[in-house]
């Protein structure tokens, strides 16, 4: 997939940088045309001879060399790769990537790229979380580039969490995917509940978060699709990058997904079933005896969705159960025309609404199932999405 590709490879001073020298290998064996090009501080932590010979190519890190005073055209070189992978991108390099500094031949060869840029970021774990290197990230991923994300585990300093560079196979595997099986695919996505009016001040809504909508969201981003997310009301920030459709009511959201197309549809919505017959426009007022409101059912979006399927399409959608889980979720797959149905059951511990965990079973139409561990709901959008690509573009 990747055979034959000009890659550049950025590298800037982490102590990651060790790993590049790995993944610089790696896309050589696989055919890549590799030329590196560093910070003046990564070569603290690998020496360019050591990239020299792996990409087989000269290393780049000054404007000019000194000895021959031959100059080093950060144009050219942006124009010859068919992308950018910085990896490991420091916070520093980020930070000047996402604020349009540019005080080394690194940046200004980023600068100058008119295709692709994927970055994979590599920082302590205080350093990742800081509210200015995250809002840097997504700063640099409104621009267009990738996100290769970090991964939880070992840190140099000794401390365990998020901020480790992503391992050399996953970060392959994000460039080799996002060239190819999802290029200009388009993914909606429902999240989140939706509030029913009953009043100006009241509404019947749910404890839906939005937490595994906006997770699928990011994953797909991360593969390089189009993504249209239509949330109900949460409290969530979209990842970067996707179109947000922001809406209330059943009604809105069957609106926005009517006037959306799109190749792949995830529906994680928990839309309300029923929604308030008669609304009214002023505050119901308190009185002493009971108060009856009349409720009508909403419009099936998943089912319609399913209805109206063409052969390039693929429909997923969720099932919240609590009893007879399994044959309810096969019963709602066929019933709605889905391809694929993610079941999470409410008598398992720690699955469902609100938490940051799910644990969730994935059965298709050919009957074939999969069971799937506890989870953060990252690792379960991950899950899914890399079952989605096997059954739908593999
Ligand atoms: N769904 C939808 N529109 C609705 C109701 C449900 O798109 N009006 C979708 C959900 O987004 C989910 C799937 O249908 O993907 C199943 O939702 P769920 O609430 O589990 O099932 P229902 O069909 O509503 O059936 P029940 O509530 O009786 O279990």
């Amino acid at each position: 997939m990747l055979k034959g590709k000009n890659v550049l490879l950025g590298i800037s001073g982490s102590i990651a940088a060790y790993k590049a020298a790995i993944l610089c290998r790696e896309l050589v064996k696989q055919g890549v045309h590799v030329k590196v090009v560093m910070t003046p501080d990564a070569s603290n932590f690998i020496t360019p001879l050591t990239l020299s010979t792996l990409s087989k190519n000269p290393v780049y890190s000054q404007y000019s060399d000194s000895q021959t005073g031959t100059w080093n055209n950060h144009v050219e070189l942006a124009k010859w790769a068919d992308f950018f992978l910085l990896a490991p991108a420091t916070q520093n390099t980020i930070a000047k990537m996402a604020n349009g500094i540019c005080d080394n031949l690194l940046l200004a060869t980023y600068f100058s790229m008119e295709n692709k840029t994927y970055f994979a970021p590599a920082m302590d774990l205080d350093m990742f979380k800081h509210p200015a290197n995250q809002s840097n990230i997504k700063r640099l991923q409104s621009f267009g580039n990738i996100l290769i994300p970090s991964e939880s585990g070992e840190l140099a300093s000794g401390l365990v969490g998020e901020g480790r560079m992503a391992e050399v196979e996953n970060i392959i595997k994000a460039i080799s995917y996002t060239n190819t099986l999802w290029k200009g695919k388009k993914v909606l996505i429902t999240a989140g509940p939706t509030y029913e009016a009953i009043d100006p001040v009241r509404f019947i809504g749910n404890h839906s978060s939005g937490k595994m909508g906006y997770a699928l969201a990011e994953k797909a981003l991360t593969k390089g699709a189009e993504v249209i997310l239509i949330s109900g009301p949460t409290q969530l920030t979209a990842p970067s990058g996707v179109k947000l459709v922001q809406v209330k009511s059943a009604a809105e959201m069957l609106h926005a997904v009517r006037e959306n197309t799109a190749d792949l549809y995830i529906c994680a919505a928990a839309v309300a079933d029923y929604t308030v017959a008669n609304p009214v426009n002023e505050k119901i007022k308190k009185k002493t005896y009971s108060l009856t409101i009349e409720l009508q059912p909403t419009v099936d979006i998943l089912a319609e969705i399913g209805a109206h399927k063409k052969a390039h399409q693929f429909v997923v959608g969720f099932a919240l159960e609590t009893q007879n889980e399994e044959e309810n979720a096969l019963g709602k797959l066929k019933r709605k025309n889905c391809d694929m149905i993610v079941l999470n059951s409410l008598r398992n511990e720690g699955a469902g609404f609100g938490g940051d965990t799910n644990q969730v079973t994935i059965y298709d139409k050919d009957n074939m199932s999969s069971t799937f561990q506890l989870k953060s709901k990252f690792e379960v959008a991950q899950d899914i999405i890399d079952t989605i690509e096997r059954k739908w573009l593999a």
